[in-house]
């Protein structure tokens, strides 16, 4: 190991750089924290740098000294495809639950997606979406005399949730006590890890209770499922569960609330959606891409080297698809927000193996929840003088985004 001071950073604080990375490639960049209120342009100033870079923080909870952040699309994605190499296989939780399928490698993890899909299939998307509409007008309902909401709070959170229980096939009753799970699974990693623990043994009981009598929701899919030929375990029933809450949650919340600002803050393409409908998916696509949300992690299992550098056994790989959606060279004039763009091949999603499962339910709640806004509250804004503050992470969010009209 040596101590490295960091380069083109203000915060010089030393940290132990292992012997293979050169000092050159060293920069205390931080997916967490000092990203400003408008994180993702903060990001994608990294495009001007190094194709790789090691930073000495972290932006959560998996062990080591630091991470290895490739900056081009074509790097991540080489990275996220070839899951052999780089794992995935390291816990996120701080808990000894294992979330699943997102930290198994292959061959492992095409068998338990499998049990997972039938959830996301056209025909049971198709039924959620009254469902999703409903959900939707029933939140807007509930603010719009107002005039004015805090769009996080009031509409952002409560939203996916919602429909969590609906593909859980837990009653609405269900709601407060989900919200109150979500919140501490948002606020930090201590929290988190309980919180987590509390959504697990909730979801044992259920489990419990569909092995007993199955009805058509997931659990159930997932009791009656087999993998190698036996049935799968309480815990990896409740593991698959918990992580079909988190992963639905905080990013529907985050994309919903960075697109939102997006429209607030150029009323002119808040416009032209309200004037044409038609106009909707196209444009969230790249909302998504412009305001992708995620930074996930990989680990080598092997000495390999990546764009250009000898990557270490056990070192962290770090994929942004921040980074890989506003890769100059694969999007023209990648930091302006062209509605209209297509095609729009970003990774807001991720890619390989572990691409999101929920995609297509992530695209219908936002293309819906965009379609009833604009259906049901006049033309928005950002309430004058109120400070967005957004905080970085695995997942970048918001903290709140108050809204006029
Ligand atoms: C805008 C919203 C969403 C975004 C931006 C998003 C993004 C992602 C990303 C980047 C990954 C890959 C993580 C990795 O490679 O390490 C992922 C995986 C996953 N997502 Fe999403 N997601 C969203 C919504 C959802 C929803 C609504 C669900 C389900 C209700 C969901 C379920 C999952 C699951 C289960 C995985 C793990 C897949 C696997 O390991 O094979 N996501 N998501």
């Amino acid at each position: 190991m040596h101590a490295s001071p960091t380069s083109g950073d203000t915060k010089s604080h030393l940290q132990e750089i292992p012997d293979h990375v050169p000092s050159e490639l060293v920069h205390a960049f931080d997916f967490r924290t000092g990203l400003g209120n408008y994180p993702h342009s903060t990001v994608a100033e990294l495009h001007n740098g190094p194709r790789i870079f090691y930073s000495p923080t972290h932006h959560n909870a998996i062990p080591g000294p630091g991470t290895w952040v490739p900056t081009r699309a074509e790097d991540i994605r080489a990275v996220l495809q070839d899951a052999a190499t780089f794992s995935s296989a390291v816990s996120r939780s701080n808990s000894s639950l294992r979330l699943i399928p997102l930290e198994m490698d292959p061959p492992e993890h095409p068998k338990f997606r499998a049990i997972m899909n039938p959830i996301f299939s056209p025909a049971r998307m198709k039924a959620l979406e009254e469902k999703i509409r409903s959900r939707a007008k029933a939140l807007i309902a509930a603010c719009r005399e107002k005039g004015a909401c805090d769009f996080v709070e009031e509409f952002a959170k409560p939203f996916p949730v919602g429909i969590f229980l609906d593909i859980m096939g837990l009653p609405p009753d269900n709601m407060t006590r989900f919200l109150e799970w979500e919140a501490l699974i948002m606020r930090d990693k201590f929290t988190r890890a309980g919180a987590m623990q509390q959504v697990a043994a909730y979801l044992q009981e259920l489990v419990e209770a569909r092995r007993k009598s199955p009805t058509d929701d997931l659990i159930s899919f997932a009791v009656t499922a087999k993998v190698d030929g036996r049935p799968l375990s309480d815990a990896e029933v409740t593991g698959m569960c918990v992580l079909l809450f988190i992963a639905g949650l905080d990013t529907v919340t985050s994309s919903f609330a960075f697109h939102f600002r997006h429209l607030a803050e150029n009323p002119a393409d808040q416009d032209s959606l309200r004037h044409d409908f038609t106009l909707i998916p196209t444009a969230v696509e790249e909302l998504f891409r412009a305001y992708a949300v995620v930074n996930t992690n990989r680990y080598a299992t092997r000495d390999v080297e990546l764009a250009g550098v000898s990557i270490k056994k056990g070192d962290n790989v770090t994929c942004s698809t921040i980074l890989a959606s506003r890769d100059p060279r694969e999007f023209e004039d990648p930091n302006r927000v062209l509605l209209t763009r297509s095609p729009n091949p970003h990774n807001a999603f991720s890619y390989g193996p572990h691409r999101c499962i929920g995609s297509h339910l992530a695209r219908r709640e936002i293309i819906t929840g965009m379609e009833e806004w604009l259906t049901q509250v006049p033309p928005f804004h950002i309430k004058p003088g109120a400070e967005i503050v957004t905080h970085g992470g695995g997942v970048f969010s918001m903290e709140s985004l108050p809204l006029v009209w």
